[in-house]
Formats: structure tokens, sequence, C-alpha cells
């Protein structure tokens, strides 16, 4: 069996924080990753055990669960999170080029890392991405270029 890297002090703390905010909850295995992969950038697979644990689940249910859904990840990112929408309203006004286009730009910089989105409430305002933590609308080629060589997030 696959070992993973034991957590180190940050990142046990951070799951030690996240496992007493949701202790006693329903269904709290989502919010729990949630909330790991937003204090972390991603979710370590030696937290999963500790994780089934504390929800008395099998390993196999929450390992299952961290790779069913894309959002998830289990490596760190590389610089930033770019994301591009790929959902309806986007895709009607061009996020398939767009998001084209974006693979190609990221992997020619090499700094960051590309991500689908699936609708950032954005819609009105198609096609939508989010750089790190901020939000960008009517996202055309030449504005992720640029927002991609500059160090905003
Ligand atoms: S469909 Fe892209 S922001 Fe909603």
């Amino acid at each position: 069996m696959e070992t993973s890297p034991p957590l180190d002090a940050p990142q046990q703390t951070a799951l030690d924080q996240v496992l007493a905010a949701h202790a006693g909850q329903a269904g709290a295995l989502l919010p729990i990753l949630h909330a790991l992969q937003d204090r972390l950038g991603f979710v370590p697979p030696a937290a999963l055990p500790p994780i089934a644990r504390a929800l008395n689940l099998s390993r196999a249910e929450v390992h299952g669960v961290v790779s069913f859904y894309h959002h998830f990840r289990t490596t760190p990112p590389r610089g930033r999170v770019v994301q591009i929408c790929r959902a309806e309203a986007c895709r009607a006004l061009g996020a398939e080029a767009l998001w084209a286009h974006a693979q190609a730009a990221v992997e020619a910089q090499g700094r960051d890392t590309l991500e689908p989105a699936y609708c950032l409430g954005l819609c009105a305002q198609s096609p939508a991405g989010m750089i790190g933590a901020r939000l960008h609308a009517r996202l055309t080629p030449a504005r992720l270029d640029a927002l991609l060589e500059g160090d905003a997030a």
C-alpha cells in the first residue's frame, strides 16, 4: 500500500481546528474537506485516516469522496489557482475557446495551476474566471494573458 508523507505541524494544526469546528455535525465530510482545502490549498492524503476516524467512516469512503469530486486536490497547487468557468452561460459566450487558450497559456508560463469551474456566479458577465481569490468577468484571451502576466491574484 502506498504511504503518504505525514502531516507537518501546520497541516496537523489546520486539521485539528477543522475537525474541532465540525465536531458532532451531521454530514460533515464535505464541509471538512472544503475547509481543509481552503486552509492548505489541498487535502493531504495523510489527513484522510484521521478524518475517517473522526467521522466514523472507512478510509475508503473518505477517499472515494475526495477522488469523486474534481474540486479536491491531493497535491499542493503550483502557483496561483486559475479557474475558467465551463458551465452553460459561459460556454454560450466562448468559454470553451477561452479554456483552450488558458490551457496553452498556463502550460507555457509554467507557474500556475489551471482548473475548470462550473459556475462562479457571474453568469450575466460571462465568460468568467477566477485567479487566486479574485473573480474576473467578461474574460477574453487577451485579458487572461494580461492577468497571467501580472502577479496580482
Ligand atoms: S455559468 Fe459561468 S459564471 Fe455561471
